[in-house]
């Protein structure tokens, strides 16, 4: 036990529940078993600990009970034998929580459609919680959100029962950084931030990560940890804006911004490359930046850099839909009636995650100006849209289209048969860097 432990712990209670986490016989409960509460559950599993995850979705519940993940970074043969062993289990009852000892909630935090946030899913999770909630708790709020939400919002559920924060539960804010399709950097060695509502909160939860996890960074609140996550998303969005805007520019004057990018990233200080793109997608950056905006705003603050990066990012598929428009036209087709084949309509490479995708605003703007639309992607089988039933084609479709988007760089694409059998491509992502082309339109 560190000194500090020994004084932020010294309640009797606390000490209960700093051995079982110590000796990992503390229970464990994950409320929300997607991307973030999956892969955190089988973390703590492999540390040893016993874990339920709690889902309200029937399917999931299922799906690991029988040890088959729906999680590309998560394996089947990692999940089954933590489930055949007992350490991990699912369920959609709430009635576990009375068992458990310790409680992460992974549940969803999207925007309402006036870009306000949705804490419809934080305060049902909670509201279940504080059911079955009970003295000697440890609960940690990790999904995104903005600056104040574990202090104003699932506190007051919590301390319905009567029970005091710091005293008779642990109460934290830990920001989820995972970033799916990451090869090198997984939950068990991504630095994971914790801030409590006390010392002994913030104390507990550091104890708790640090079982299973390999660097553990305490603050000192849970609103310096909100607003962690919130710093590092709004950095990547206005970073993000600011390079699509340059790509803007070097598209109007004639220049290749990926060479100057590549160019640019050989100052070894004071540079970070980041590069443009079709827009935005996924969870995160498209709608964690709007959570401060939203909460600043109520401040007096207008988070200038924000909006305008939103603006110029939301742009991005309209332009690509332009270039692709013109690219066409050049080669004297007209986009109504042409054959578009998009490769890649998942957010980022490697992943099945389709939430916010570009390459869906692309296959709409492009379909609405009479373009017929099919599609390639290893990950993503089937695609609803608009009127649109796609289901994914082999890559040798891209022989029969007009044109060919390249919207999601997949490391399983063959590129080079690709050149051989496209007319046209339109490479978003500097996916074919270095192939010399009349065949090539880049951003
Ligand atoms: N996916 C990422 O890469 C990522 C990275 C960092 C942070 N986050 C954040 O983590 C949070 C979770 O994201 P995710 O990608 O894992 O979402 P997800 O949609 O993959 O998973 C959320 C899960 O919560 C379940 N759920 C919904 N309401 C529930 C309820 N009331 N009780 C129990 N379960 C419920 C859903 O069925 C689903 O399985 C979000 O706030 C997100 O912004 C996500």
């Amino acid at each position: 036990m560190t000194e500090s432990t020994t004084e932020t712990l010294s309640s009797a209670g606390a000490q209960v529940l700093a051995d079982k986490i110590r000796s990992r016989s503390a229970r464990v409960g994950i409320v929300g078993l997607g991307y973030v509460g999956l892969p955190l559950a089988v973390e703590f599993a492999k540390a040893g600990f016993t874990v339920t995850g709690i889902d309200v979705s029937e399917d999931k519940v299922r799906r690991v009970n029988a040890g088959d993940s729906y999680i590309g970074d998560i394996a089947s043969s990692t999940l089954a034998p933590l489930v055949e062993s007992g350490k991990l289990r699912a369920t959609a009852d709430f009635s576990a929580v009375l068992e458990l000892d310790t409680i992460n909630i992974c549940v969803p935090t999207p925007l309402r459609k006036t870009k306000d946030p949705d804490m419809s899913f934080i305060v049902s999770s909670c509201s279940e919680i504080g059911r079955y909630f009970h003295a000697g708790m440890l609960v940690i709020l990790e999904s995104t959100t903005y600056p104040g939400t574990t202090d104003e919002l699932v506190l007051p559920i919590l301390a319905k029962s009567g029970m005091e924060v710091g005293q008779d539960f642990y109460l934290c804010f830990s920001p989820e950084r995972v970033d799916p399709g990451n090869p090198k950097y997984q939950t068990a060695n991504i630095p994971k931030v914790v801030g409590g509502c006390t010392p002994a909160c913030t104390e507990m939860g550091r104890l708790f990560y640090s079982q299973a996890l390999q660097h553990v960074v305490p603050v000192s609140s849970t609103q310096v940890a909100e607003m962690v996550k919130l710093l590092e998303n709004t950095f990547r969005m206005i970073n993000i804006g600011l390079v699509n805007e340059i790509a803007l520019m070097c598209d109007r004057i004639s220049i290749n911004v990926w060479e100057v990018i590549d160019a640019a990233a050989t100052k070894p200080f004071g540079f970070m490359p980041f590069y443009p793109g079709p827009g935005l997608g996924g969870h995160c950056i498209p709608i964690d930046p709007f959570y401060l905006s939203w909460k600043t705003k109520q401040a007096g603050i207008e988070a200038r850099f924000i909006e305008l990066a939103g603006y110029i990012n939301g742009q991005m598929p309209h332009f690509v839909a332009d270039k692709v428009q013109n690219a066409l036209n050049d080669a004297g087709k007209p986009v109504k009636g042409s054959k578009i084949h998009v490769m890649g309509v998942a957010y980022k490479r490697d992943i099945d995650d389709m939430r916010e995708s570009p390459a869906l605003d692309i296959m709409m703007l492009l379909q609405r100006r009479g373009g017929k639309l099919s599609y390639s992607d290893p990950h993503v089988a089937r695609l609803r849209l608009e009127g649109m039933d796609l289901e994914s084609l082999p890559e040798s479709a891209a022989a029969d289209a007009d044109c060919v988007v390249i919207v999601t760089d997949h490391a399983a694409f063959d590129y080079r048969g690709l050149l051989q059998r496209a007319t046209l491509i339109v490479d978003t992502r500097n996916a074919l860097k270095g192939v010399n082309s009349t065949k090539i339109v880049r951003l």
